[in-house]
């Protein structure tokens, strides 16, 4: 069997909401097809609030957060799905070049993988095309969010950034939410800046679309695989 065919333990289901971190970790992953339903916004602000525990680099603190919804998202989304259709996209820090053959095989895998499970052959560019584009839509998830930062785009505001980018994805969880966060989202930051009214010196690092999961799509409901605890983590008790 390919390793990119999927079985039935490949799927989880995407309702209700995780009660303890250990369930929202374990549960959650990253959402592609978001029921048009509104999120309250008492529940916007929980998410993206809350998730202002993160810690950062000397407590620095280095994101903004801009949250669209209603014409606002819709606005945003029109003018980047027009410039990822027109253009290449022009990211404020380059994205990673691809990393060791491990790392490209579990990239390979996945793609493999959404493809098969969205009914997408890989050897239809179009068809992968119009998937891709579907990050511009915010997979029609009713919010997104952007993340800005006025600080350089290096590794540590980086790392600060995914530390904040991971408990908004959890907390999401927490109120029955999906989420997917998008690079593809730091591919057009003029028209973000432009949009947003933000100047030159707030860089988009990256953004994340967020709703109610549609809980009978089985793209939704496929679980990513990942590498077992015994392969990535060692515990050195006598140095070797
Ligand atoms: C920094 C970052 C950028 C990502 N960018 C995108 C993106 O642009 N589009 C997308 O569909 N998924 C994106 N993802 C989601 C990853 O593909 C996903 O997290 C990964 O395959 C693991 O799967 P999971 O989130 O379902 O557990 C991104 C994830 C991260 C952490």
């Amino acid at each position: 069997m390919n390793t990119f065919e999927t079985t039935a333990s490949d799927f989880i289901a995407v309702d209700g909401q995780a009660s303890t971190v250990s369930e929202a970790i374990h549960t959650r992953h990253s959402i592609r097809e978001f029921e048009a339903r509104e999120v309250p916004e008492a529940v916007i602000h929980k998410v993206f609030g809350d998730a202002l525990r993160a810690a950062s680099w000397k407590n620095s603190q280095p994101w903004e957060v801009h949250v669209v919804t209603g014409a606002a998202r819709n606005e945003i989304s029109k003018r980047l799905v027009e410039a990822a259709q027109s253009g290449e996209p022009k990211p404020d820090t380059a994205w990673p070049a691809a990393g060791p053959a491990d790392a490209k095989r579990r990239m390979f895998d996945l793609g493999m993988k959404i493809y098969g499970v969205a009914g997408i052959d890989r050897k239809d560019k179009e068809a992968r095309d119009s998937f891709m584009l579907r990050n511009f839509s915010f997979f029609d998830a009713p919010v997104a969010a952007f993340i800005t930062t006025r600080f350089d785009l290096n590794f540590y505001v980086g790392l600060d950034i995914g530390c904040y980018l991971n408990t908004v994805m959890l907390l999401a969880r927490e109120n029955g939410l999906g989420s997917c966060p998008q690079a593809a989202l730091s591919a057009f930051p003029d028209v973000v800046r432009d949009a947003l009214k933000l100047s030159p010196e707030h860089r988009v690092a990256c953004g994340i679309s967020l709703g109610f999961p549609k809980p009978d799509s089985q793209l939704n409901r496929f679980h990513t695989p990942r590498e077992s605890s015994e392969d990535l983590i060692r515990v050195v008790k006598t140095l070797p």
